[in-house]
């Protein structure tokens, strides 16, 4: 049975979380509210939970939906108006079943674990280029971000590539990349979305032009194949094709990026467990692991009771939101010993970082095998990397990466 919290001390947390300060090290607030119990209770309005146990079964509840277009018109009246939303509510992510199912089964396949690993001489081409590009800009000292000239550009040249979007496009699709992610933060007040909306009507129009280049002129690429197999079958729409293509560049170039960057410095700071990645690849899968867990790239998921359900020893009446913050899952002490310590030797690791259940992140094998590739390659390759200021991080709770991570590569 859980302990349920008081409505005053939660939201007070919730306030410090919100805030720039917050952002940047949301870690103690978690344990805050923690000491609310797994389930933490704002008099049955909403509920927050931080045990691992509890976010693994919420992710697995069908009766805790994700945030579809029903949903939100309860949540955010008002959310029809902003194009950003307009368009999430298309793609998977943010679909229940049926349609959940049938976007997931039609673009699964590309991403099975069969499907990876013959992807992996690309991957290793993208990242011994990716490494070559950051020795070359810090040669003679310079400092180099390696949020852009690293972390973003070699997620987005991977999946530019699958998706065939050129390697000159890329670079000019990351502000669009971060705006669209913005409008998954609380939103307090809708302008906050117009940023959002921006960004998002401009690659709804990019993809639109490339699905029409593509299918006038297909190519190996994914686009290509999906274009074939929806003009074959009309099991989904051209506007599902965009917001779904919309999706796989949006969520494999920014939270991979967060990723690198988070493994890349954890790196950095624990010089013990680097000198092991670079001797030993085979304790690349439980550094990245140990990264997800201890750092997230996102840290907080959203569903909404589909009915009145007992959840944990609390009552979660139909409509009521349940955020899952699965950052501090990752370090519930019933689940991990010394949470708050990196340890990439961990056994039995399993973060929730990459979701669980329905929509368990498609991308999952893609991104491990991307950063267990590259962030060793680029240890070997520059041994004396060093931080040159302490990095930062963007003023963004869900979405948590670094804003800059500048460094010297010795
Ligand atoms: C570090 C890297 C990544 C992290 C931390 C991450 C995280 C997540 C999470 C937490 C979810 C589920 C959200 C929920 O349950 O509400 C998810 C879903 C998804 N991810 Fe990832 N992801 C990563 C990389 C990728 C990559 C590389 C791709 C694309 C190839 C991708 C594509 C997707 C898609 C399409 C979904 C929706 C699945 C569904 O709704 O059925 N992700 N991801």
């Amino acid at each position: 049975m859980s302990q349920i919290g008081t409505l005053a001390d939660p939201l007070d947390i919730l306030g410090r979380l919100l805030a720039f300060d917050g952002k940047q090290n949301p870690y103690p607030l978690y344990e805050e509210m923690r000491a609310h119990g797994p389930l933490a209770d704002l008099d049955g309005a909403h509920f927050f939970v931080t045990g691992y146990t509890e976010c693994a079964r919420a992710l697995r509840e069908p009766d805790l939906l994700s945030t579809d277009a029903a949903v939100q018109d309860l949540r955010l009246p008002g959310w029809r108006e902003h194009s950003s939303w307009r368009w999430l509510t298309k793609n998977m992510l943010f679909s229940n079943d049926p349609d959940h199912e049938r976007l997931r089964r039609f673009f699964g396949t590309a991403f099975s674990a069969r499907s990876v690993a013959g992807l992996r001489p690309m991957v290793e081409r993208l990242a011994d280029d990716a490494v070559e590009h950051v020795a070359g800009l810090g040669a003679d000292g310079a400092v180099v971000d390696l949020v852009p000239e690293f972390s973003y550009r070699f997620a987005t040249s991977v999946i530019g590539e699958l998706l065939g979007i050129p390697p000159e496009r890329q670079p000019g699709l990351r502000g669009i990349i971060g705006d669209i992610t913005t409008a998954l933060d609380p939103i307090g007040d809708l302008r906050q979305l117009e940023p959002g909306d921006a960004a998002m009507d401009r690659l709804a129009e990019y993809f639109y032009e490339l699905v029409a280049r593509r299918r006038a002129d297909p190519g190996p690429d994914l686009t290509s194949s999906f274009i074939r197999a929806r003009d074959e079958s009309d099991d989904i729409t051209d506007e599902d094709l965009v917001a779904n293509l919309m999706l796989l560049l949006v969520a494999a170039a920014e939270a991979p990026q967060d990723l690198l960057s988070n493994t890349v410095r954890l790196a950095i700071e624990h010089p013990e467990h680097a000198a092991r990645l670079r001797a030993d690849q085979g304790t690349a899968p439980g550094f990245v692991d140990e990264t997800l867990r201890y750092d997230p790239a996102v840290q907080a998921l959203n569903r909404v009771a589909a009915r009145d359900l007992e959840f944990f020893g609390a009552t979660v009446r139909a409509g009521v939101p349940v955020t899952l913050l699965i950052a501090a899952g990752n370090r519930d002490p019933r689940r991990f010993a010394d949470p708050g310590r990196f340890d990439p030797a961990r056994t039995d690791n399993q973060p929730l970082t990459l979701s669980a259940g329905a929509h368990y992140c498609l991308g999952a094998a893609l991104a491990r095998m991307s950063a267990e590739t590259v962030v060793p390659k680029l240890l070997r390759r520059l041994p004396g990397l060093a931080l040159a200021e302490p990095p930062t991080f963007r003023d963004q709770l869900v979405q948590r990466g670094h804003d800059r991570l500048p460094v010297t590569t010795g």
